[in-house]
């Protein structure tokens, strides 16, 4: 083969990512460009000849994480002035003129629908040394033709579609990743079954918002139907539904596929229907504890988490009250929490009425404390009942034990016996601390 021929002039690639799974998704998409135009991954980026850093803007510290990174690379740039340094993703996107002047040493900035240009701006680099920038969203790219690089394991992500068209008040999102599009229900089961045959067993269906999946062959629930029935699939999970868009039509499909795990990720950010409105998030806090009712009856064992903001613009003190008291009513399994961070350009930044930090801050540690007290009674249930776990790998504490996920995704830890990585057993919960479940095989 050439590659091996020329091995000596291999060059290598290095590219840290940022940010959601989309990223982790789009990452992979980048190697398999980078891959095809004959560069290597390489784990030292000391030494690559091309450092791609894949960001993320949905909030401030996420962005000033890369800025810090940038400044460390800069001084290998110095010592090695050839080292392509490329800004992929949504940081890209939103701060393309800072970055190009504030940080003259990057010499590739690329929005999230412009990585099919890669292979060019590789081969064009060897010629000279202009900077390449691009940004420009696209209504139709979906990569559609592309399976990613994808290093081996229990799980594979795979993207289903792309952008978001929900315009909440706070999120970076729609402009970072432009309008919604979705792929074929075709395309995503050849490659669902191309990650089987490659010996992953897992999948989890991503998009930023997985129930506006639209094509003309069907919608969401038509697609997680089709994808269960992939022979070979142990486990499907997707990520994340909006709440306003989850009805019977999907619940019907997961209570009838034994391998759609029960779980549902369910973003709340606020239970007040002020706050709400103020987010456009569209759904009221009755609606949505009615929505938890419902998808309990469906699924009377599906665990439930979600994601929380604290310190919305014009949030009182009682209106943080209505985010812990649906906290307490659905018993969430788990949430990311955050403080809100006003993204420039967006809505609710524009908002005169923000919350001081250390109001933010406290009501964060509130929320903490409050999730720490549900997740362990959720946990409690557990004892003594048997589920089925799902061996991901060894334990961090010992190499005599596994950790697998139960199919509601909380980990649980058991003394090893005769199994391998990959298989499905049954375990008896022991105990719970912290977020962890102990069992035994059975
Ligand atoms: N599409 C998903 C969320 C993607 S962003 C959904 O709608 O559920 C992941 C989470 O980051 C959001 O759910 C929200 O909780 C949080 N987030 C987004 N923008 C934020 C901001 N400006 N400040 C703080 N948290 C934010
Ligand atoms: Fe952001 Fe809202 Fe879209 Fe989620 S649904 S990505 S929070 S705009
Ligand atoms: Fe961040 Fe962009 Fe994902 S802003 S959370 S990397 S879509």
């Amino acid at each position: 083969m050439i590659l091996k021929e020329n091995k000596i002039q291999t060059k290598s690639y290095f590219i840290e990512t940022y940010g959601c799974q989309m990223n982790v998704y789009d990452s992979e998409l980048v190697a398999s460009f980078l891959e095809k135009s004959g560069y290597q991954s390489t784990s030292d980026y000391n030494s690559a000849d091309v450092i791609f850093l894949n960001t993320c803007s949905i909030r401030d510290n996420a962005e000033n994480t890369v800025h810090r990174k940038l400044e460390n690379l800069a001084y290998l740039k110095k010592q090695n002035p050839k080292m392509m340094i490329g800004v992929l993703g949504c940081m890209a996107q939103n701060l393309k003129n800072e970055l190009m002047e504030s940080k003259p040493y990057v010499d590739v900035i690329l929005g999230p629908d412009s990585y099919r240009k890669i292979p060019e701006i590789l081969e064009s680099r060897n010629k000279t040394n202009n900077h390449f920038v691009d940004t420009k969203l696209s209504k139709f790219e979906i990569y559609e033709d592309l399976f990613p690089t994808r290093k081996s394991g229990v799980n594979a992500w795979v993207s289903i579609m792309r952008g978001c068209d929900k315009f909440c008040t706070f999120c970076i999102v729609p402009f970072t990743r432009g309008r919604e599009r979705s792929r074929t229900i075709d395309s995503i089961v050849k490659e669902v079954e191309a990650c089987i045959e490659q010996g992953f067993i897992e999948i989890t269906l991503l998009g930023q918002n997985v129930n506006s999946f639209r094509t003309p062959d069907g919608e969401f629930p038509e697609l997680l139907d089709a994808v269960s029935k992939v022979k070979g699939l142990k486990r499907l999970r997707y990520t994340s539904p909006h709440p306003r868009d989850i009805d019977d039509h999907l619940l019907n499909v997961m209570k009838k596929n034994k391998n759609i795990c029960n779980h549902i990720h369910l973003p709340l950010q606020a239970g007040s229907d002020r706050i709400l409105k103020r987010m456009n998030r569209t759904y009221s806090k009755k609606e949505f504890l009615d929505l938890v009712i419902k998808i309990k009856k469906y699924l009377p064992d599906c665990s439930i988490t979600t994601d929380i903001i604290v310190g919305f613009p014009g949030e009182t003190e009682e209106e943080f009250s209505d985010t812990l008291d649906v906290a307490e009513k659905v018993i969430f399994d788990n949430s990311f929490m955050f403080k809100y961070s006003p993204r420039p350009g967006t809505k609710a930044a524009g908002y005169t009425d923000q919350v001081d930090e250390e109001v933010k801050q406290n009501r964060l540690e509130r929320y903490i404390a409050l999730q720490k007290i549900l997740t362990l009674k959720n946990n409690k249930l557990k004892i003594g009942k048997t589920f089925e776990v799902l061996v991901e790998k060894e334990s961090k504490k010992s190499a005599n034990q596994w950790a697998g996920r139960l199919d509601g995704n909380m980990w649980v830890v058991f003394d090893k016996t005769n199994e391998k990585i990959k298989d499905l057993v049954k375990v008896r919960i022991l105990d719970t601390k912290g977020i962890t479940l102990f069992g035994e095989r059975v």
